[in-house]
């Protein structure tokens, strides 16, 4: 071999393809200030939009006037329910099949509530003027808890409902009720529940919190009279889905209408709604003829646009005595705030919470989840979370320790001896899943000899005793979680939006130098797509990652995709892109078999091109096959080298993952020490080790800062408590623990790489993790079971309720 000539290693490696630790392309321009957010956009002549807000969380709106803003110099217009009357947008349709005010209607139902929108020359001008409407209101009853709805004198908070006796998903019993859903056998899991040797029940609540991007929502409109069509740059984690409901209910055509997410500053799940901001300056745009930005600040962000959980989940399982579970039943009230907007496929109410069944082998199962109103904000948006799975992990993964306690096992022996077995993968649960592949056992055991589990529990039962012996005033817990994700959504027989089918799509179109754009319908923000995509592609078709360029968000230029959330990307357009590259590929096996004037079939793929079985010293590069493409292909075949694939996933992707955390908490204070977090992840085959490193990093700061004091909280008034930085808890490095971190690899069978999902895994795992190990600590106090979030005070509150502090 010519001593030039690169080697097998060298050359798969040039490609920076999957498996390699590839730095992310996009942080050159992020780390130098030259990211293109929404608000670097600005437009000549551009006018600036912002909302009057209720102070009150439910009222009447007796009046608005807005004679004094409109004398404010710069202030153009004051919009409210009545001017969107007249274009018939004063309500829009929400994503779970219900209607949202999109400007107060003669009430407000929540605080900080859009009441009218200001438009004026500059943004401190609009700010002016939203100071000087004035807004006449009669306040009303408040219900902030969701099981005061549910009373049979609570007041009515939906009175366009009235006498509505079935909505969207189904009967309403009460006149606050939306929905009730249900899954599972009820006869065969009460009599699993009658014969039992052991149950428990507890209600396990999960707070209210909320997904706070760094970047608030935000948009920028522009109207123009003559083409009559609408631009729209926006924050969307799903620009497709954002054109067509714009489309639907501003009755545009939808080729008029240009949706485009630029750079995008975290979403979370934020950013999947639509907010009355949208409507409101697409229709100041459509009105003054000018473009208008609306940019919320963190307090709107907060207390208005979509929060995250508010699952109240009273939980039993049924057991042998030898700690082996028979039946599961779970009962869940679910607080949607004042309309529905939850942001689920359209068939699931209440997400795929049917994976409450978690990783373990439940012969039967019973679910009911209702949904009720309540004057807080709307919303329920899957917070680095597929769908209320974050709900139903830390349901079931709370209850396997609460069952625990009670057979006096061990946590982590109990999930053990429950697993689902590899040899019963695909698994169907008793709520309906079917399980694509796992090997849990492997990923247990090795969490528990990387963290040395059974020298921590000896440290623990060694602690405790000091304790009781007054040596220490510190107490030690162990918070396993194991947990089994759902992600992907997904398949077209289970999953929709408004009708349209969750695929998505990957368009690729080579250049003839070798070099090649990839368009996706899904949406960055954050999770790096433009160096991961690109190197699912430089595998598949052999070109380096660095000679392909990503681009997503332009619904003029992408193909039609369901966008970014619920760690779908990588199970659904993650699959588009390797079938699009795919089908490359045999195009270009044609092309390289006219070349080298070989049947196809006598040619074999190398790395990096095609060479002639047998014929070692006969090779074409997938360069000089680009090259080829455009001057001389096969007769009868059209010149070019570009791909589309639209890709229905046959099934949802299941990752899994152990976790373990170790803390310290000190009875007198409260104050809780994060000892170790050790977190192994199996996401099936891993496109990129780092960039995965690095949202499981992410997840678990949330997961950190959920479990431990972040929370949206109400006093009785409908007051948001905690509706700002100050008061939401936002770790920063100073507070956040360091992470371990480890893997397996189960690859999916069904996917054409064999990968899963892995953003939001860490949150879902993670808070089970935290709590537990809150919990583990105070349980030989005589503790069952201590609601999050558990920051220092409610930490102290917990150890003085339990006699530890006099
Ligand atoms: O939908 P979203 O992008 O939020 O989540 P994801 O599909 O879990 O992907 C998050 C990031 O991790 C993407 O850049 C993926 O390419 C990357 N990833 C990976 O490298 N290997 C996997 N098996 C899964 C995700």
């Amino acid at each position: 071999m010519n001593e030039m000539t690169p080697t097998r290693e060298q050359r798969t490696a040039a490609l920076e393809g999957m498996g390699c630790k590839r730095k992310r392309v996009e942080d050159i321009r992020f780390t130098q200030g030259k990211g293109n957010y929404v608000d670097d956009v600005k437009l000549p002549g551009m006018l600036h939009g912002d909302f009057v807000r209720s102070p009150h969380a439910h009222a009447r709106v007796k009046s608005i006037n807005p004679e004094e803003a409109l004398k404010v110099p710069g202030v153009l217009a004051v919009i409210t329910a009545e001017t969107l009357k007249t274009v018939n947008l004063a309500w829009m349709p929400t994503l779970a099949g219900d209607v949202q005010m999109v400007l107060a209607d003669g009430k407000v139902l929540y605080q900080n509530q859009e009441v009218a929108f200001v438009v004026a020359t500059d943004r401190y001008a609009a700010d002016d003027g939203v100071a000087k409407v004035v807004v006449e209101y009669d306040a009303l009853p408040v219900i902030i808890d969701p099981f005061t709805a549910m009373a049979p004198d609570a007041p009515v908070l939906r009175e366009d409902l009235a006498g509505k006796t079935s909505g969207a998903h189904g009967p309403r019993k009460h006149h606050n009720h939306i929905f009730e859903w249900t899954v599972g056998d009820k006869e065969l899991t009460d009599a699993a529940f009658n014969k039992a040797d052991v149950t428990i029940k507890e209600l396990i609540s999960y707070h209210r919190t909320h997904p706070s991007p760094l970047e608030t929502c935000q948009c920028v409109c522009s109207f123009d009279k003559i083409k009559g069509e609408l631009t729209i740059w926006g924050t969307f984690q799903a620009p497709h889905v954002i054109r067509t409901v714009v489309s639907l209910i501003a009755k545009l055509p939808e080729q008029k209408i240009h949706v485009i997410s630029p750079d995008i500053g975290g979403g979370f799940g934020n950013k999947v709604g639509a907010y009355p901001g949208y409507i409101c300056a697409a229709v100041a745009s459509i009105v003054t003829g000018k473009p208008v930005k609306w940019v919320e600040d963190r307090i709107e962000n907060l207390t208005a646009t979509s929060f995250a959980r508010d699952y109240h989940m009273t939980t039993e399982i049924a057991a042998t005595k030898e700690g082996r579970v028979t039946g599961l039943r779970v009962h869940v009230l679910a607080d949607h705030g004042a309309f529905d907007a939850c942001a689920d496929p359209s068939k699931w109410p209440a997400g795929f919470f049917n994976i409450v069944t978690g990783s373990y082998d439940f012969p039967v199962a019973h679910l009911a989840v209702d949904g009720v109103y309540s004057n807080k904000a709307p919303g329920g948006v899957a917070y680095r979370c597929s769908f209320r799975v974050t709900e139903a992990a830390y349901c079931i993964e709370r209850a396997m320790d609460i069952l625990a306690q009670k057979l006096g096992m061990d946590p982590a022996e109990l999930r053990l001896k429950n697993f689902v077995k590899p040899e019963q993968f695909p698994y169907h649960s008793a709520l309906g899943w079917e399980y694509d592949s796992g090997d849990y056992h492997t990923a247990m055991h090795k969490m528990m000899e990387s963290t040395d589990y059974a020298a921590l529990r000896k440290e623990q039962v060694e602690k405790r005793a000091a304790f009781k012996r007054g040596e220490t005033r510190e107490i030690m817990g162990l918070g396993v979680s194991f947990f089994t994700e759902i992600v992907g959504a997904g398949p077209s027989k289970n999953c929709d939006i408004l009708g349209i089918a969750m695929f998505d799509s990957c368009e690729i179109r080579m250049h003839p130098t070798g070099a090649g754009i990839a368009r996706m319908g899904t949406k960055s923000q954050g999770q790096g797509h433009e160096t991961t995509w690109a190197q699912i592609i430089a595998t598949e078709i052999g070109i380096p990652a660095d000679n392909i360029m990503v681009e997503e968000g332009n619904t003029d230029t992408a193909p039609y995709g369901l966008g970014t959330y619920g760690s779908r990307s990588t199970p659904v357009a993650g699959a588009a892109i390797a079938m699009a590259a795919r089908k490359i590929k045999a195009k270009a096996q044609m092309i390289a078999a006219y070349k080298l004037e070989v049947h196809e079939d006598d040619l074999e793929w190398d790395i990096d091109g095609f060479r002639v079985k047998g014929l070692p010293e006969k090779f074409m590069s997938m360069k000089d096959i680009c090259w080829a493409a455009y001057n001389s292909v096969p007769p009868g075949m059209e010149p070019g080298l570009e791909a589309v694939s639209y890709y229905d996933p046959p099934n949802m992707t299941y990752p899994f993952g152990a976790y373990l955390c170790v803390m310290d908490i000190d009875v007198d204070t409260g104050v809780y020490k994060v000892r170790r977090f050790y977190a192994l992840d199996d996401c099936g085959t891993r496109i990129n080790p780092m960039i995965i490193e690095g949202q499981v990093h992410g997840g678990l700061t949330e997961a950190f800062a959920i479990a431990m004091g972040q929370e949206i909280r109400y006093d009785e008034t409908g007051n948001v408590v905690t509706g700002s930085f100050m008061d939401f808890f936002m770790p920063t490095a100073v507070e956040t623990p360091h992470w371990e971190t480890d893997f397996t690899v189960t690859p999916s069978p069904h996917h054409p790489i064999g990968a899963k999902g892995v953003g939001e895994s860490p949150n879902v795992g993670g808070v089970p993790a935290f709590s537990n190990a809150v919990n583990d600590a105070f349980s030989f106090l005589g503790s069952t079971h201590i609601q999050m979030p558990h920051d220092y005070w409610r930490n102290w509150k917990a150890a003085k309720a339990l006699g530890a502090v006099a």
